[in-house]
């Protein structure tokens, strides 16, 4: 191949994933952040929340969703979502030990190093925070730091989120229960371990606020995301060629409006800058 021709799979898309529309808050980073990367993106709305079903049945959906992004022939995974990273990723290393396969996880560690009053809330799914992979990175900070991270379960946020009530009345009263403990413990910073909960972020701050905890800092960790595959990508040589990207292929199992809603209304996308195919829920596998 001419030196200066770029290999194929360099061209090839970037995999997004998620169990629903929550995983478009680290698309949008990684769209900022990567603008010549031509990018997948997976929506398993049909069978959101994940965060309270069992971790059987997140590792198969999260090999569901990876089989059909491989199917699009893309060159890497970013499973942008807490709750299947804790409970599926090391699986999905197993299954594909050559891809490029990056998780997510709650940003403890930035957190740590803002508190001013020893004290952060982590709020996620009760999935996401009963996993093993959690307790040790929250026991291990907490026995170096000692600072109390004061994890917080979110029944319901996400579906509140998925039906696109980002700060209607149910939202506020749910987040009014969850952060009252918090603001309670004097926890002056609040990490979303959850990629649903950046679309709240200002809802968040105005309940904290109405609590008298104004200066609420909020750590969410998509910028650092697509830090890490820019880093993944350049390491592998896989960066695409500067070129204008394809449009942004979408796949749900569950309603397309959903998904368009969040793509123009909050992200900003033009009709002509995506697609989004359906998929069958049950489909057993490409
Ligand atoms: N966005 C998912 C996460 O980051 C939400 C999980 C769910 O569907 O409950 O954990």
């Amino acid at each position: 191949m001419p030196a200066t021709q770029t290999p194929p799979l360099n061209n090839a898309p970037v995999g997004i994933f998620d169990s629903g529309v929550g995983g478009l808050s680290v698309l949008q980073h990684i769209r900022t952040q990567l603008p010549h990367e031509s990018l997948c993106y997976f929506a398993d709305s049909g069978f959101a929340p994940y965060g309270e079903k069992s971790e059987a049945d997140i590792m198969q959906r999260t090999l569901f969703a990876a089989r059909h992004l491989l199917q699009q022939g893309v060159k890497a995974i970013v499973v942008a979502c807490n709750t299947a990273t804790a409970a599926a990723i090391s699986t999905l290393r197993t299954h594909y030990p050559e891809l490029i396969i990056i998780g997510v996880e709650p940003g403890l560690k930035p957190a740590a190093s803002l508190t001013k009053t020893a004290c952060v809330g982590v709020l996620a799914t009760t999935s996401t925070l009963a996993s093993q992979k959690y307790q040790l990175l929250s026991d291990q900070l907490q026995q170096a730091t000692h600072i109390q991270f004061i994890r917080q379960a979110c029944p319901g946020l996400v579906t509140q989120i998925e039906l696109g009530d980002l700060d209607g009345p149910i939202t506020r009263a749910l987040l009014n229960t969850y952060l009252q403990p918090l603001t309670d413990a004097k926890a002056d910073v609040i990490v979303l371990g959850c990629t649903h909960y950046p679309f709240i972020a200002d809802t968040i701050r105005q309940v904290a606020a109405e609590q008298g905890n104004p200066a609420i800092q909020i750590v969410d960790t998509g910028l650092a995301i697509s830090r890490q595959l820019q880093r993944l990508l350049e390491q592998h040589q896989l960066q695409a060629a500067p070129q204008t990207p394809l449009p942004l292929h979408c796949m749900t199992t569950g309603s397309t409006a959903k998904l368009q809603f969040v793509l123009s209304k909050l992200l900003h996308f033009q009709p002509d800058e995506y697609q989004i195919q359906e998929i069958d829920c049950n489909f057993a596998a490409p």
